[in-house]
């Protein structure tokens, strides 16, 4: 009898096809190629779960990006373009032995990248329907403040690409907008159950395509010339994006979350009326007018509507009728949701500061090249790459030096954001930056130092 060994099945996982490394940085074969990088899974160990700080480790990028695929597969997606061979990626896609695999797998990887939130997101006991109230209306009360994302684009050297890259790190979520919510559609739980689906409903346009609120972000995407099928930029997300977009996933597919998805979602729906009101005019600002905000004003007005019902019909319907012990999960799902994009703030903020300062990592790589190459201590990687091999995009838990000894390369760290390096160039690749490369002559022999800390080498 085969017995189940969690990294064995993620590595087989991932190794299928459709999932090896990318030869372009905007996947093609849309939207069932997607790299997962199987060669670089070593760091991935299923049987310990992420610590709390390590949420944008490599290993961190890599699970979540597998686990967004392992949901997808129970997405019905088709090709806005039919591709020569779609049909074939089609049921290689939603094979039964990827479905199977996608199955063994699904609840350690959930467990090894939410496991952190059992300890951390604390909530005290003794809750009651009124200090509940009390304690959402101070979560979810308008603030005025002017959110750390929205400074972080006004703030950036290139504020249109850093809008953009914003608009990608919910393309995850928004292009199949409100599906983790249909996974509690299914079932028997009273008048709630179609309180929850009027929700829905709205999220889908009430059938009509063209207000679906997928099909708004599509327009919004595409008024600022990006693409909108899904994951044309599958290497630009963030760990931090995917996680937001799979922690839905994770409440919905296992019911036991079921009240803490009802905390969630009141918490969403509350506070993206005022959200989406300074994308309106981040958006309006950054792309002079020109960028289709509807996706964001729609909200502006329908949350209104869908803040209410969740604290109303869902929410304090649930307690008055299950009781007050429901409410501990319920704060839960608020403050994990509330945490997790604190960190997508953090993480936007930090990667548009990474891909504003390349000319800095390359000057800081001049700097500090003598004395690194001159100490043998270093742990080194010699690598001799051909045209076009392509390291799809990761990052590092550590600083790393890059540099070039012979050939020419193409430094990739986030949308619109490159170095071309020659011999003697190089970068500072800081740590848990997303970046890649590609090799633009014949061949380019390079060395990677691992620094530790760069500071310790200034
Ligand atoms: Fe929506
Ligand atoms: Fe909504
Ligand atoms: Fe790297």
């Amino acid at each position: 009898m085969n017995s189940y060994d969690a990294n064995t099945t993620l590595h087989a996982y991932a190794s299928q096809s459709l999932f090896l490394d990318a030869s372009t940085w905007e996947m093609t074969k849309r939207p069932y190629h997607r790299s997962l990088r199987p060669q670089a899974l070593g760091p991935v160990d299923l049987n310990a779960p992420l610590t709390a700080d390590a949420f944008m480790n490599y290993e961190a990028l890599a699970a979540q990006r597998i686990l967004t695929t392992v949901y997808e597969q129970d997405m019905v997606l088709l090709p806005k373009s039919p591709y020569d061979n779609w049909r074939q990626d089609f049921d290689l896609f939603y094979s039964p032995e990827a479905r199977k695999l996608a199955g063994m797998v699904r609840q350690d990887l959930e467990r090894y990248v939410f496991g952190y939130l059992e300890e951390t997101v604390e909530v005290s006991s003794g809750w009651t329907r009124e200090a509940f109230l009390d304690f959402l209306s101070t979560k979810t009360a308008r603030t005025g403040d002017v959110p750390r994302w929205a400074k972080t684009i006004q703030g950036s050297r290139d504020r249109v690409r850093a809008a953009k890259m914003w608009l990608v790190q919910f393309a995850p979520d928004f292009l199949s907008e409100a599906s983790p919510m249909l996974k509690n559609v299914l079932g028997n739980y009273g008048p709630i159950q179609s309180e929850w689906f009027k929700v829905i409903i709205d999220e889908y346009g009430y059938g009509v395509h063209e207000k679906k609120h997928s099909t708004l972000f599509e327009r919004t995407l595409e008024s600022v010339d990006l693409d909108s099928e899904l994951h044309y930029y599958w290497q630009y997300y963030l760990a931090s994006a995917l996680a937001a977009n799979n922690f839905f996933h994770y409440l919905g597919s296992e019911h036991r979350n079921f009240f803490r998805y009802a905390g969630a979602l009141v918490m969403t729906e509350s506070t993206l009326v005022e959200f989406c009101e300074h994308a309106c005019d981040v958006l309006n600002d950054v792309f002079d007018n020109q960028c289709d905000v509807e996706y964001f004003s729609e909200h502006c007005h329908i949350d209104q509507h869908h803040g209410r019902m969740a604290r109303e019909k869902i929410c304090l319907a649930l307690i008055d009728h299950y009781g007050e012990a429901i409410i501990p999960d319920m704060v839960w799902g608020m403050l994990a949701y509330e945490r997790l994009m604190d960190d997508f703030d953090e993480q936007f903020a930090i990667q548009i500061e990474w891909m504003d300062t390349q000319e800095d990592m390359f000057s800081l790589h001049k700097q500090i090249a003598p004395k690194v190459l001159a100490d043998d201590s270093v742990p080194v990687a010699d690598l001799d790459e051909h045209f076009n091999e392509l390291s799809n995009s990761h990052c590092h838990n550590g600083d790393e030096l890059c540099h070039i000894e012979a050939g020419e390369m193409y430094f990739f760290s986030g949308l619109d954001s490159q170095l071309i390096l020659g011999p003697g160039d190089g970068v500072v690749i800081r740590n848990r930056r997303q970046h890649g490369a590609d090799i633009l002559s014949d061949s380019c022999q390079y060395k990677i130092y691992t620094i530790g800390d760069v500071a310790a080498w200034q």
